[in-house]
């Protein structure tokens, strides 16, 4: 099937996504995702952020979709063409998103564990205004611990459900993570049930933002001040094959090892996350590869700095930009 996404046409398998197609012809016409997950099933579709303008619905039935859609819900037709950072509309609507999933979320980088790893950070700094317009009172719920090694800050939470669906998919029987709907929606304590479970852990590395953080790790260290590496054991468990994060000799994390889209490729057991935190538990197979998201990748922000700039200087001119009359 062909399909042309940004002015570049791609030959994909029958049943592919959008958002999958746009990653098999790279970064550069790729959508944010901050549901998805490729290697949970049914993830993707709560939080928009991936959406995308198709101005050819096919070759067959020319017609362009009125609305625009969720890439990563969205298989591709043949003749399917796409718009994505091409389309004005689209990369205005996508601000828009941003600044919804900002609304509650607090501004509280500087002390959170997942600064320098947060897709919410990096999607803030390229698509989100410089203030908040919103007025009201933002949700506030207290701290909970989810066993022993993690920690829920739900005022972070960002309803991704991808914690719930590594519940759900690794745990036996059927385990619901989100109670109530709308601006009430919450990560449960229902999710607590996973905590037994030898795979637990992975909640933490699928979380795109700080709501889910490994106890272990917390306020121990920057992510920038570490060096990733990967390496391997025998594990019962799982693949044994981990990423080690490095404060001179010290092996002050565990985590799985993420691609290019920051997502888990094997999910690893609790025993390789938490208990083995020596180097000489591991055979070290040398320094992780740094993708284009990471802060650790030195310059991240150099070449958007203009570009900012510029947009912030639009933004006043318009008048888009307020005081927060708050104190
Ligand atoms: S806790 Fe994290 S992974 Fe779970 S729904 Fe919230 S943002 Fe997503
Ligand atoms: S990644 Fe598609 S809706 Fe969230």
């Amino acid at each position: 099937m062909k399909v042309t996404i940004d002015g570049i046409e791609i030959d994909v398998p029958k049943g592919t996504t959008i958002l999958q197609a746009a990653r098999m012809i790279g970064a550069d016409v790729a959508p944010p995702a901050m549901c998805y997950y490729t290697n949970l099933k049914t993830s993707g579709g709560y939080c928009r952020t991936c959406i995308v303008k198709v101005t050819q619905g096919s070759a067959a039935n020319p017609t362009p979709m009125p609305k625009p859609v969720a890439s990563c819900r969205t298989e591709v037709m043949d003749g399917m063409v796409v718009e994505n950072f091409t389309n004005p509309e689209i990369v205005e609507a996508r601000k828009g998103i941003v600044e919804f999933l900002l609304i509650n979320h607090p501004l509280d980088c500087p002390v959170c564990d997942q600064a320098g790893e947060c897709k919410l950070q990096d999607l803030g700094y390229e698509n989100g205004l410089a203030e908040s317009r919103y007025e009201f009172e933002r949700r506030e719920y207290e701290m909970i611990d989810i066993g022993e090694k993690i920690k829920l800050h739900m005022n972070r939470c960002i309803l991704c459900y991808r914690c719930v669906k590594v519940a759900e998919q690794i745990t036996d029987g059927r385990v619901h993570g989100v109670i109530n709907r709308g601006d009430a929606a919450e990560i449960s304590t229902y999710i607590e049930q996973a905590i037994d479970n030898e795979f637990s852990g992975n909640v933490i590395d699928v979380c795109p933002v700080g709501a889910l953080t490994d106890k272990t790790f917390r306020f121990k260290q920057r992510v920038w001040f570490t060096k990733p590496m990967n390496a391997h054991r025998n594990c019962t468990s799982c693949s044994g094959k981990v990423r080690l994060w490095f404060k001179g000799d010290d092996v002050l994390r565990v985590t799985a090892r993420k691609d290019e889209w920051d997502e888990a490729e094997e999910f690893i057991c609790n025993g390789c996350r938490y208990d083995h935190k020596s180097k000489y538990d591991w055979v070290i197979e040398g320094p992780a590869p740094i993708h284009r998201q990471s802060v650790i990748s030195q310059n991240k922000y150099a070449n958007l700095d203009e570009k900012k700039l510029q947009e912030l200087k639009n933004q006043k001119a318009l008048g888009f930009m307020k005081i927060d009359k708050k104190p």
